[in-house]
């Protein structure tokens, strides 16, 4: 019987940092990951830095697992090894009756394109709608994040607006675009299957 934390290839666990810590930090501190993903200002990551985002991520998200890739048949993984992390952030204070929630995503590059992203996408949202009764899962991407973006448009997330010259790279202004997915659209989605 498959678990509420396992999709086809992957499964989502706990961060331990005895096992998860390395590649936790191995995208904090790879420079075009790190701004591809985040807001923030691109500064060198410490292993204090990592550990701290490990602990603010906890107390800010209803979920934050490790994807881990299942060894089971594949290939690529001799036994089941860490490939990045999905998160949902708990709604604002005192803003829980709208029942929203942001997700975040990092692969790291090696396993980057070969469909593990749109699987935990997919996995999150049943997550969102059906274990949290969320209403809408939302996110936002820098216009120039293509591999995001297309990810996100092939799920059928909507587009609902721009954030026009939010995103400083290289010189240059670019615009963040948000998207969102609604909990009536992901069930309708789930019934066409
Ligand atoms: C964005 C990200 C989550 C996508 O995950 P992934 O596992 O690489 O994506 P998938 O292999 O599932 O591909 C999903 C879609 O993305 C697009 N895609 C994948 N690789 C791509 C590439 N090199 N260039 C352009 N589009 C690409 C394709 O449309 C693909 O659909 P297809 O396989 O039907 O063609 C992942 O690349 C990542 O973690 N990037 C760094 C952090 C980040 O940008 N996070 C998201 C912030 S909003």
């Amino acid at each position: 019987m498959s678990s509420m934390f396992e999709s086809d290839k992957l499964s989502y666990r706990a961060y331990e940092p005895l096992n998860d810590f390395d590649t936790l930090h191995a995208i904090r501190t790879n420079a075009d990951a790190f701004r591809q993903a985040y807001w923030d200002d691109p500064v060198p990551q410490s292993v204090e830095d990592t550990n701290a985002f490990a602990t603010r991520v906890r107390s800010k998200y209803i979920l934050f697992v490790i994807i881990y890739l299942k060894s089971l048949d594949h290939e690529e993984a001799k036994k089941d090894n860490p490939i990045g992390y999905i998160g949902l952030s708990k709604p604002e204070e005192m803003q829980t009756m709208h029942r929203n929630t942001r997700v975040s995503i990092n692969i790291v590059p090696n396993y980057q394109g070969k469909g593990y992203g749109t699987e935990a996408i997919q996995w999150s949202l049943g997550w969102a709608f059906r274990v949290y009764g969320m209403h809408r899962v939302m996110l936002r991407v820098h216009e120039r994040n293509q591999k995001a973006l297309n990810l996100y448009r092939k799920l059928e997330f909507q587009e609902e607006g721009i954030w026009r010259e939010h995103f400083w790279y290289e010189g240059r202004f670019w615009g963040c675009i948000q998207l969102g997915m609604l909990d009536r659209k992901w069930e309708e989605k789930q019934m066409v299957k």
